[in-house]
């Protein structure tokens, strides 16, 4: 089973490049590794001049390292067509036709976005992760996603007292069916229980791979809105009892040389110091490390800037995201 790793952060701050660097990274040290985005504007196609689509392929010019990129769009269509047939199983076409409509309306949430992208990388755990040793994702859960998380517990109360009313009304139904013969129904095998039931292990699989595989980190920038951000995020998912391991600050302002007195190089400095405050302040109010400050680089992160910015997160890789219990 692979070690998850994730890279949150808002749009913009580096999330696409980090996570791409720390794959590499974990490439290089020989770990078969997957790279994961969920990013609609695709970026991890631009990063890596290749195109990607919803299976990992081989990412060209590297070692041990394969990318795929789930569409958010995608998969709410999929979603969407896969209660449509599960729906036509169980009700009238009539009926499918009525409520069309609202579910269509339901799957235009942002919600649903968020659901059907967390359907897909559960089945990424399930499925592409047993051939790797480890996979980044680039976009963490979010709170909302994360919630889902809690759904097990009172999805399986529910189920319990639903399976109960249901054995108690297919056994009226038999009886009066039947005249006294033993009833041979039963509500396990109902199709509606069966569904919920496989829901909740879904979530509970999903739960506990987040909580004992996975390790946590987030990107940001050296500016208060990035840093105010980051906290309220470290502390949703601190509240969910996963493994947040630290913070990357990327984009941040290089000093120019000591001799240079220039109006840039002043502009430079007044910027520098500004973020080392704001950097000083996430030490010492953030509830995990910054593991890494990445400097803004004048061109694109691409290629050998790339294993340039690998080299500066200090992020062991060699440990394994399987926490100790
Ligand atoms: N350290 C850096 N120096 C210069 N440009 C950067 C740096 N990190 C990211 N970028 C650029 O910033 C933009 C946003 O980065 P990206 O990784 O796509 O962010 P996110 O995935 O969080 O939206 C990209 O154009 C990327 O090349
Ligand atoms: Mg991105």
């Amino acid at each position: 089973m692979a070690s998850f790793t994730f890279f949150g952060g808002k749009g913009g701050v580096g999330k696409t490049t980090v996570s791409a660097a720390f794959g590499l990274r974990c490439a290089d040290a020989g770990q078969e590794t997957l790279l994961v985005s969920t990013d609609p504007a695709h970026s991890t196609s631009d990063l890596f001049e290749q195109a990607f689509d919803d299976e990992p392929r081989p990412v060209e010019g590297y070692e041990n390292l394969d990318a795929m990129e789930i569409d958010p769009e995608a998969e709410v269509e999929e979603h969407l067509s896969s209660i449509r047939r599960e729906m036509a199983e169980q009700v009238s076409q009539v009926v499918v036709n009525e409520i069309d409509a609202q579910i269509e309306m339901a799957h235009n949430t942002p919600g649903a976005h968020e659901a059907a992208l967390f359907d897909r990388l559960i089945r990424v755990m399930r499925e592409e992760a047993e051939a790797y040793d480890r996979v980044v994702v680039d976009t963490a859960p979010t709170g909302n996603t994360l919630r889902l998380l809690s759904l097990p517990t009172f999805l399986g109360d529910w189920i319990d007292r639903l399976i109960e009313k249901r054995e108690k009304s297919l056994d009226l139904y038999e009886m009066a069916a039947l005249g006294g013969e033993e009833p041979h129904k039963s509500a396990a095998d109902d199709p509606i229980v069966k569904r919920l039931r496989e829901r909740k292990e879904k979530f509970e699989f999903a739960g506990k791979t987040l909580r004992e595989d996975a390790e946590f980190y987030l990107v940001l920038n050296p500016d208060d809105l990035s840093v105010a951000e980051t906290r309220r995020a470290l502390e949703r998912l601190g509240g969910h009892d996963l493994d947040v391991r630290g913070v990357v600050v990327n984009k941040v302002t290089p000093e120019p040389d000591p001799g240079e007195d220039g109006r840039g190089a002043r502009y430079l400095r007044e910027r520098c110091a500004r973020e080392r405050e704001r950097i000083a302040e996430i030490e010492g109010s953030f509830p995990v490390p910054v593991v890494a400050r990445i400097e803004s680089r004048t061109g694109e992160v691409k290629g050998d800037v790339l294993r340039d910015v690998a080299a500066e997160l200090a992020i062991d890789v060699g440990a394994s995201a399987s926490r100790a219990r």
